[in-house]
């Protein structure tokens, strides 16, 4: 059956030109890159290139690069390898309410071996409190946490105005870019960024690929304990694979971002926020209208229920993802949409639509047709229902 694939913010396709450039480390240069023989300096130097061309992506070629198994793991040494590292300084962490789990696992993580975490609220819009910010910090703080765009709605946080605060108080400052990075100008010493995560699935790569960005001198405490890798910052024979995906696909959304073609997602996506909201009632946007990825819109269809919603446009062909999420046979509300005050009912509808490089016009202009009747279908058996 052919799908029409909107969840590029959970997962996106691998792009072609990458399954193109990994195939001779998958068939020829297999090598371990701590290998001294042929095989293994083919792999070092991929690796190298890698690490190279990313740090100068991110804007600072003097930084250093830890290869992970992705975003998660990069969070994690972000938060419990760095702020263990720095507990001499303060035990006292500053986050958002709206970060990914990885985030704030890791954050309640420090929290059980002692270290003590504000979670700084966001409003409405999915925005942080910059106020609030101001007021966490105490003479303890080491380290502040907040994302540079959010995953769920799309909304973009004021990262320099919060790096700036952190560093005027001689504070660390992480930022999570898992969704921005290839999407917004990202460039660490411009926004003041200390460490920043990214993932190389999101961009078009393999699953279990990141890496974190920390500014040089930065002193990190490993997670894993093992051979001397990474600098002895992350134990573990490098993902050669998934880090040569990940730096063809970071060239590739650079460009495409660099030469307007991210324009031409936003215009989809507003194509289709658009489309959906004159044709049906009751829809509501969640997130910033204006400060917000490009490629992400989360509406709400008031009157459905997302879950039933998810699985009746997965029947027509449609993926996408809820605002809620199904575990242990209950349906939890999104932490995010709950963090931003949202009524139950618009958190119980809604639904995030996130395109990227392969979606094409004619995909939104077929789900302009099928969406819909499924919702008033929906709309329909629930008011029987009730
Ligand atoms: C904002 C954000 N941070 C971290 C992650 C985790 O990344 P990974 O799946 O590479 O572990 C995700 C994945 O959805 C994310 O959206």
């Amino acid at each position: 059956m052919k799908t029409i694939y909107l969840d590029y913010n959970a997962t996106s396709p691998v792009r072609p030109q990458v399954s193109e450039r990994i195939r001779p480390f998958v068939d020829e240069w297999f090598g371990n890159p701590s290998s001294l023989h042929t095989h293994g300096r083919k792999a070092r130097a991929a690796v190298e290139a890698v690490r190279t061309s990313l740090l100068g992506m991110l804007g600072n070629t003097k930084g250093q690069l830890i290869f992970t198994s992705g975003g998660t793991e990069a969070d994690n040494i972000a938060l419990r390898g760095v702020a263990q590292a720095m507990r001499s300084k303060g035990d006292h962490l500053v986050v958002s309410a709206v970060e990914h789990h990885a985030v704030l696992h890791a954050a309640q993580a420090l929290e059980e071996e002692g270290f003590r975490v504000t979670v700084v609220p966001a409003d409405s819009e999915g925005v942080v409190n910059l106020q609030v910010f101001q007021e966490a910090i105490t003479p303890k703080t080491c380290l502040i946490s907040v994302m540079h765009a959010n995953n769920e709605v799309g909304t973009i946080q004021p990262v320099e105005e919060i790096a700036r605060m952190a560093h005027g108080h001689g504070v660390l400052f992480h930022t999570d870019a898992v969704q921005s990075f290839g999407k917004l100008p990202l460039d660490v010493l411009r926004i003041g960024a200390d460490m920043v995560s990214i993932s190389g699935h999101k961009l078009g790569g393999l699953k279990g690929s990141g890496a974190l960005y920390l500014r040089e001198g930065i002193r990190v405490k490993p997670l894993l304990r093992g051979g001397p890798h990474e600098r002895n910052l992350r134990a573990g024979t490098e993902g050669v694979v998934g880090i040569v995906a990940m730096g063809v696909a970071a060239e590739m959304c650079l460009a495409e971002r660099d030469s307007g073609s991210l324009d031409r997602i936003r215009r989809l996506r507003d194509h289709l926020e658009k489309g959906l909201r004159e044709r049906l009632p009751d829809v509501e946007l969640n997130g910033h209208p204006e400060r917000r990825l490009p490629s992400t819109v989360n509406l709400s269809f008031v009157g459905c229920d997302g879950e039933t919603l998810l699985m009746a446009l997965d029947l027509v062909g449609i993926c996408v993802s809820t605002g809620s999420a199904c575990s242990s046979g209950s349906t939890e509300p999104s932490h995010v949409l709950g963090a931003m005050h949202l009524s139950p009912e618009r958190i119980r509808g809604s639904i995030r639509f996130s395109l990227g490089w392969g979606t094409t016009e004619e995909e939104i202009e077929e789900c302009l047709e099928l969406i819909p009747p499924v919702i008033q279908r929906v709309r329909r058996v629930k008011r029987v229902g009730a």
